[in-house]
């Protein structure tokens, strides 16, 4: 007789004695190997979206909830949660740019507005603490690059669109806004998620600096840095491997579904170590993680500085499915978004492994 195993149709042992015939509708007793769908810590549900689907999120220390929505014909791209089931425009209407000002054709070619006082596509968003220099802050990454109508094409980037805003959460009122240069953000650049360091020892003018992330469908893949104190900004890994999506992925959502086809976007998920001095990254198609010390990243002040950031990347390996948004803690694990498994997978330094935190059908794209 087989042990009990996979061959749940077939008689088998149970402690030692003939099991029934057993099915998948009543597993009692057997030592079958289901698939649950679940692992992990329970999830707990916030709130319900319904007309306007979300992309980012942010929490303030005082549990506001704040989200991105990034197609562009939505009526509004940031919001702020009221209650279980809706949001409003945020910060107020005047930084809301209507859906037909977002985007506009020159040459037949479509381009992003270049509003630099109103929201346009927002991706990303990060909250960072109240400090000497600032109060608590709401950072709002704007990729300036509206997907617009019905064929979902996404707008170029223009100079002013693409931005970094800061709104101070004790009054709501923007403090600064961060604009990029062609030459650092390309038309066809795509800042998706944004880490701070924003200890004062974190650069000279002690201000704090930003990481962001270009996962650019059109495959110019890097790291943006921004000063926040200089407000100067720079690339590093410019079409590094470790930045690009790799070559003919085709990854696998929820199972069955439209027909497969392959998908090829670059550096997503990024997170800082609790030091500050390590940066890990991944691109969306890719099974693997990386990183790099930052002082090589904040480096860019001679000819070698991004040759010696490309030759310090580290590979930590393959985790077993495509990542894209990532969050820590404060004992260094690195949370992983991993929409083919509904899951969200932790990276820890001292192991130097990649193991599942939590897994739930109702994760549907985690980022
Ligand atoms: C499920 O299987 C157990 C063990 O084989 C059996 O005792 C029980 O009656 C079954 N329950 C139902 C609802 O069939
Ligand atoms: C689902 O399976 C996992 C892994 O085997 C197990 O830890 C968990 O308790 C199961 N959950 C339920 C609700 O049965
Ligand atoms: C949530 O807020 C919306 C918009 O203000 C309102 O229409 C709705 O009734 C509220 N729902 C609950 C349960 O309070
Ligand atoms: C930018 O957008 C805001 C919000 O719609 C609007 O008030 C402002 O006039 C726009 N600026 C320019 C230069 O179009
Ligand atoms: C937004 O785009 C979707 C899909 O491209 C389309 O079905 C919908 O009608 C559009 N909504 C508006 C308000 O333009
Ligand atoms: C900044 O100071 C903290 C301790 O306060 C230290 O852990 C960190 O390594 C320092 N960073 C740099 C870049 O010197």
């Amino acid at each position: 007789m087989k042990p009990c195993q996979y061959l749940h149709y077939i008689p088998c042992l149970v402690s030692g004695v003939l099991s029934q015939q057993l099915t998948y509708q009543n597993t009692t007793g057997t030592r079958l190997r289901v698939d649950n769908g679940t692992y992990g810590p329970p999830v707990e549900e916030v709130h319900y979206f319904y007309d306007q689907w979300p992309v980012g999120f942010a929490v303030s220390s005082k549990g506001r909830i704040f989200a991105s929505y990034f197609p562009g014909n939505y009526t509004y791209t940031l919001g702020e949660v009221v209650n279980a089931t809706a949001e409003r425009p945020y910060p107020g209407p005047e930084w809301n740019v209507p859906p037909s000002e977002i985007s506009e054709e020159w040459d037949g070619i479509l381009f992003g507005s270049n509003n630099d006082t109103g929201f346009i596509a927002v991706q990303a968003l990060y909250v960072t603490p109240q400090t000497d220099n600032r109060p608590e802050t709401l950072w709002v990454l704007d990729v300036g690059r509206p997907t617009v109508g019905n064929t979902g094409q996404m707008a170029y980037a223009r100079p002013g669109g693409t931005k970094l805003v800061a709104i101070s959460l004790d009054n709501n009122i923007v403090t600064d806004v961060y604009t990029f240069p062609s030459s650092v953000n390309y038309p066809d650049a795509s800042l998706n998620d944004f880490r701070f360091d924003i200890r004062e020892n974190a650069t000279e003018g002690g201000q704090g600096i930003v990481y962001l992330s270009d996962e650019s469908a059109e495959w110019r893949n890097g790291i943006v840095v921004l000063d926040l104190g200089t407000g100067e900004s720079w690339r590093h890994l410019d079409l590094h491997p470790s930045t690009r999506g790799t070559y003919g992925v085709v990854p696998s959502y929820q199972g069955p579904g439209s027909p497969y086809s392959h998908f090829t976007q670059g550096c997503d998920g990024i997170q800082l170590d609790p030091t500050g001095s390590i940066l890990y990254f991944s691109p969306m198609t890719s099974d693997y993680l990386y990183s790099i010390e930052t002082r090589y990243l904040k480096d860019h002040s001679s000819a070698v500085s991004s040759q010696a950031a490309n030759n310090n990347v580290k590979n930590l390996g393959q985790r077993g499915g495509n990542a894209n948004g990532f969050e820590a803690d404060s004992n260094g694990l690195i949370y992983q978004g991993i929409p083919e498994h509904n899951a969200v997978y932790v990276y820890d330094p001292v192991t130097l492994r990649t193991e599942t935190f939590i897994r739930d059908p109702r994760i549907i794209w985690p980022d």
